[in-house]
């Protein structure tokens, strides 16, 4: 049986990803190693219980022994590397956990999948595939003249988040230009869809209007992402690891550059047409907060290459992908509730003086 072995497979876009993997029925099993942080969910894994082709592992990045072991028992073909700390906010009010599993978590993996590829023989050497998964964020910020961000920008990074992702990029073009680690890199824009962790802007927007709370909108709400549904990016990294040029990066985007207003006011509009209030519109729950440091003003993607080069591009519009995320949330609440007992409570009380 051949394996893939996912980092982060219990996060947001990783566990859609291995949901989407083992529901394509693609050859290969999944080595799912996840720590377990507060943004990795089993809840969100399921419907996998049983299924012999998902082997999970709670395991650190950082823990090189214990990767050694996963590699040995499974021997996989790839690594898909999705595992790190995501959060913009939560990196400026701490950043040294981002630092640990970003940059010294990478290394280590990244020292583990040498030593395993070092030793492997002339065919799985050469087939073997790291795809390390990156952000835009590390190009830094757009004017709203500026062209989109090409695969040859120069990084920029402002948050520790995106300084952090900066740094693990760099690793993984460094074992490909220095040993020759069949390495590959995407960058993408902002997510959205199921099992998106309600510390993000869509998925919170919608768990707090539900709630009855008050919508915050950094700023002045004029900051600009470029939106992309977790489906598609999850197709994108399959495309990239099945056929991409080794060492190249990939940019991967939705052609969705909106507000965060405009976003806001589209899921008020949904929810007020899916799940209408007793009275009034959502809109009236949406507040003006301050702003986030150093707020990046505008992130968009130029995806051409990989339309060029691999045929990609997204199968959700913005309104469809946003409309079936609404509806998703709408039938899954005791998953939403899940997530958002014990440490998630911290986090608001932290973040919106609440
Ligand atoms: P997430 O925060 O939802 O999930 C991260 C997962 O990694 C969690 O399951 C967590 O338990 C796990 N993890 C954290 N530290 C770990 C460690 N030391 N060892 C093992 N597992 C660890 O993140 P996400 O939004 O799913 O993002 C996944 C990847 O995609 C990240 O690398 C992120 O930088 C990148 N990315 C995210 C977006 C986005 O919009 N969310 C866009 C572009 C790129
Ligand atoms: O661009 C890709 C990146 O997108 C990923 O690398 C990150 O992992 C991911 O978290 C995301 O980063 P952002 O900072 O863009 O996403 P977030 O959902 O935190 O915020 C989106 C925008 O909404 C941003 O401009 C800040 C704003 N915002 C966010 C929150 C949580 C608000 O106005 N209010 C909020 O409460």
């Amino acid at each position: 049986m051949s394996h893939i072995l996912v980092t982060g497979g219990a996060g947001f876009i990783g566990a859609n990803f291995v949901l989407n993997w083992l529901g394509r029925e693609e050859a290969d099993s999944i080595v799912n190693v996840d720590k377990l942080t507060y943004a990795g969910n089993l809840a969100t894994l399921a419907s996998l219980e049983g299924n012999n082709r998902h082997v999970f592992s709670q395991t650190d990045i950082g823990d090189r022994a214990a990767l050694d072991q996963l590699f040995v028992a499974y021997k996989p073909r790839a690594v898909v590397h999705f595992a790190a700390e995501s959060h913009v906010d939560r990196s400026i009010h701490g950043p040294a956990e981002f630092i640990q599993t970003n940059i010294v978590g990478t290394f280590t993996l990244l020292e583990a999948v040498r030593a395993y590829w070092g030793g492997l023989g002339d065919v799985a050497r050469a087939g073997f595939r790291f795809l390390h998964v990156s952000t835009d964020e590390v190009f830094g910020s757009l004017g709203s003249n500026d062209p989109q961000f090409s695969e040859t920008t120069a990084y920029a990074p402002n948050s520790p988040y995106s300084a952090s992702k900066a740094a693990s990029d760099h690793l993984v073009r460094a074992y490909h230009h220095t040993y020759g680690l069949p390495v590959l890199t995407t960058n993408c824009s902002n997510n959205y869809g199921p099992y998106h962790f309600p510390e993000k802007l869509i998925p919170l927007i919608i768990a707090n209007a539900l709630g009855g709370k008050t919508l915050p909108i950094y700023g002045d709400g004029l900051n600009v992402r470029d939106w992309l549904y977790v489906g598609d990016h999850c197709a994108a990294i399959r495309e990239v690891l099945a056929r991409g040029q080794v060492g190249e990066t990939y940019n991967v985007g939705g052609w969705n550059e909106k507000t965060n207003l405009d976003v806001v006011h589209t899921l008020c509009d949904l929810l007020d047409e899916l799940r209408p209030k007793a009275a009034g519109s959502y809109r009236d729950q949406i507040t003006f907060v301050k702003d986030r440091p150093g707020h990046d003003k505008r992130y968009a993607i130029d995806a051409r290459k990989l339309e060029r080069e691999l045929g990609w591009k997204p199968a959700e519009s913005f309104e469809s992908g946003l409309r079936k995320t609404v509806q998703w949330y709408l039938e899954n609440q005791p998953w939403v509730q899940n997530v958002m007992s014990g440490a998630y409570r911290n986090w608001v009380a932290k973040q919106y003086d609440a």
